[in-house]
């Protein structure tokens, strides 16, 4: 069972499937923040390594923040860092949900505007058309984690302003109510610093790391939904790839 989900294709060393396996079930919730993971030895039997394969990848996760030690009593899952994997498509509610942790969203703003010239780019429609926008601050277990600032436009998105988006998520949303298929998206990432206005919603120092965001994200090969620029709180996330060498 070890090798069958990772290796088929690419001889990658073993610490490291077995530190894919792991991380796939602290994203998946399996494994879930404060847990207490398996000892070096119970890894080695169930997946027919050593004990220094398997403490090699323990170590790794430990030194990247996904797990943490305690003296005497194990290894255990952090609690302090989101992950936002980027390989599927998943929104916010579902990153924090697959944590274990409990998402919400706070809007602070929702109305409709023109489109200026960045915002009709990136959605791919003329300068000046109504499109909706969103400004939400998003939180885990009550900690605000990040600020969002979405537009969106397809037809009928300004019955979105009559919608309760404090309780729902926006991709469930426009998935169930609008019947609008999320394809694909688009991510840039970029390192910054907070400015006021974030810092304040984020309860951080002015000018502290932060992750920048923007995604577009597509219902088909070209048609975008929405463009949305994000700023996640440098200490509390983390971004995670895989990447495959051939292929
Ligand atoms: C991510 C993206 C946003 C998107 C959101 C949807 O955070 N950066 O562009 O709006 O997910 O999340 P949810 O479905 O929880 O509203």
């Amino acid at each position: 069972t070890f090798m069958h989900h990772h290796s088929h294709k690419s001889p990658l060393p073993r610490y490291y499937q077995l530190k894919e396996i792991m991380r796939e079930k602290i994203i998946s919730g399996a494994w879930k923040p404060g847990d207490l993971i398996p000892s070096e030895r119970e890894l080695g039997e169930q997946y027919g390594i050593s004990r220094m394969t398997a403490r090699q990848a323990i170590t790794e996760l430990v030194n990247e923040g996904m797990f943490y030690r305690e003296q005497g009593k194990g290894t255990f899952v952090s609690r302090h860092k989101i992950t936002q994997q980027l390989i599927r498509l998943t929104g916010f509610t579902e990153d924090i949900s697959a944590r274990g942790q409990a998402p919400a969203t706070r809007v602070l703003n929702v109305t409709m505007i023109p489109a200026d010239e960045n915002v009709a780019e990136h959605l791919r429609i003329r300068v000046g058309l109504p499109v909706l926008r969103l400004q939400r601050l998003r939180l885990a277990d009550d900690e605000p984690l990040a600020v969002e600032r979405s537009h969106l436009y397809f037809i009928g998105c300004e019955q979105l302003v009559d919608d309760d988006l404090e309780h729902q998520s926006l991709y469930r949303l426009l998935e169930a109510k609008y019947g609008i298929q999320l394809i694909q998206a688009e991510q840039e990432l970029e390192a910054g610093l907070t400015n006021e206005e974030d810092s304040k919603l984020l309860h951080l120092p002015i000018g502290s790391p932060a992750l920048y965001t923007r995604r577009t994200t597509y219902t088909n090969r070209d048609q975008p939904i929405e463009y949305a620029r994000s700023i996640y709180s440098g200490s509390k996330y983390t971004f995670y790839t895989h990447m495959m060498r051939n292929q």
